[in-house]
């Protein structure tokens, strides 16, 4: 890959495996619902040890059919985290019910279990919980809670792919698991999702939802309920296909690039690292590190402008979702709303992170972000 242009954020691992699946396909002339899909989805089985996994046009629509299979609706209420892409709530607002916030613990970045029994109500219709920037530590806790209030559990593990917890893998913590395959996921589909679930009933209704409400054998043309095209194509499919074979090349490579930053980080004083418990087994999706108690969201953002002027990429990952425009105006959210995630959101910085990054590109991101730091403490 050139560097000529500077060093990116991200960048997906691609050969010509991928690029070979693709050309087959295309040649089969059988472009969707052809036999990648099953082949795609049973890679899924094998890995995560499910009954069941249905391939999907993404991983909003993944959450979206989730929540339908499971019922959720208009006067429902879920609850998740306001620190994540802002998909895993807007899938809650995509069935009419109503995403019911819990602020984060500062230390895994994930929904605080102790604060989730405080906003059940009788409204409260499943619990969908995010493993931000892949960590699953906390899921454990979060799913005995979800048993104890017979409250299904959907783990929206788009970020987690490969990540476990006591050797439990991502994924498969509740009553349905989501995976997603932008192009800076751990695998890439282009765009992807897929659903993993034991629920038989849960996986023929997604079935059902992605594919505009047909079901079983009943034919092409008779639609029993209000469905979607959520479908992946074969084409999408046979690039997850060669990406799940060299899934744990691939997840090796990531710890590589992690463990390279760790490294050149750990004694940074301005800096402080993801915290990974003992019992966790990290699959990164990104590398983001947090500015110290010192630091502004002034002092962060003119942090990420100088890493941009240097061709760097980065990025404030994420923004509070009850702080996006769209929840304050439409849903009355505010600033101090969910103070751990707004402290610890200001304080992100995202760097490049990706298989192509060698050892001395992530010096070059060090040693740029260390100037930027430095810039801001009048240096
Ligand atoms: C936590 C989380 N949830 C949901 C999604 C949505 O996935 P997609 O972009 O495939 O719809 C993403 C990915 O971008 C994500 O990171």
């Amino acid at each position: 890959m050139s560097k000529a242009h500077g060093i990116p954020l991200s960048s997906p691992d691609i050969t010509a495996a991928e690029i070979q699946a693709v050309v087959e396909v295309m040649q089969s002339g059988h472009l969707s619902l052809g036999p990648r899909i099953p082949e795609f989805e049973s890679q899924f089985r094998q890995y995560l040890g499910t009954r069941e996994a249905v391939a999907v046009s993404s991983g909003t629509a993944g959450l979206h059919c989730c929540l339908l299979g499971l019922d959720v609706g208009r006067g429902d209420e879920v609850i998740t985290t306001p620190f994540s892409f802002i998909a895993s709530a807007n899938s809650i607002l995509m069935t009419g019910a109503r995403p019911v916030f819990v602020d984060i613990d500062s230390r895994t970045m994930n929904m605080d279990p102790e604060k989730v029994s405080a906003v059940i109500t009788p409204r409260t219709k499943a619990i969908l919980a995010v493993e931000a920037f892949g960590n699953p530590a906390s899921m454990n806790d979060i799913a005995a809670i979800a048993a104890r209030h017979e409250l299904p559990l959907v783990e929206d593990a788009c970020e987690a792919l490969g990540s476990a917890y006591k050797e439990k893998k991502a994924g498969t913590f509740g009553r349905c698991g989501v995976f997603a395959f932008y192009p800076n996921k751990q695998i890439t589909t282009g765009e992807g999702g897929m659903i993993v679930t034991n629920d038989r009933e849960l996986a023929e209704t997604c079935r059902s939802l992605r594919n505009q409400g047909r079901h079983g054998g009943g034919g092409w043309l008779a639609h029993h309920r209000l469905g979607y095209n959520y479908r992946l194509s074969d084409i999408h499919a046979a690039i997850g296909v060669a990406q799940m074979q060299r899934l744990e090349e691939i997840i090796t490579q990531r710890q590589r690039v992690a463990h390279q930053y760790v490294q050149l980080l750990l004694d940074n004083p301005h800096i402080v690292l993801p915290t990974i418990d003992k019992d966790t087994a990290m699959s990164w999706f990104v590398f983001v590190v947090r500015l110290t108690d010192d630091f502004t969201v002034t002092d962060r953002d003119a942090i990420l402008q100088q890493l941009r002027k240097c061709n760097i990429g980065c990025s404030n990952y994420f923004p509070p979702i009850h702080l996006q425009p769209f929840y304050q105006e439409e849903m009355g959210y505010k600033p101090g709303d969910y103070p751990v995630t707004e402290y610890a959101s200001d304080r992100t910085v995202a760097l490049p992170f990706h298989n192509h990054l060698t050892a001395n590109d992530c010096e070059m991101v060090v040693l740029q972000l260390n100037k930027a730091i430095a810039q801001t403490r009048g240096a």
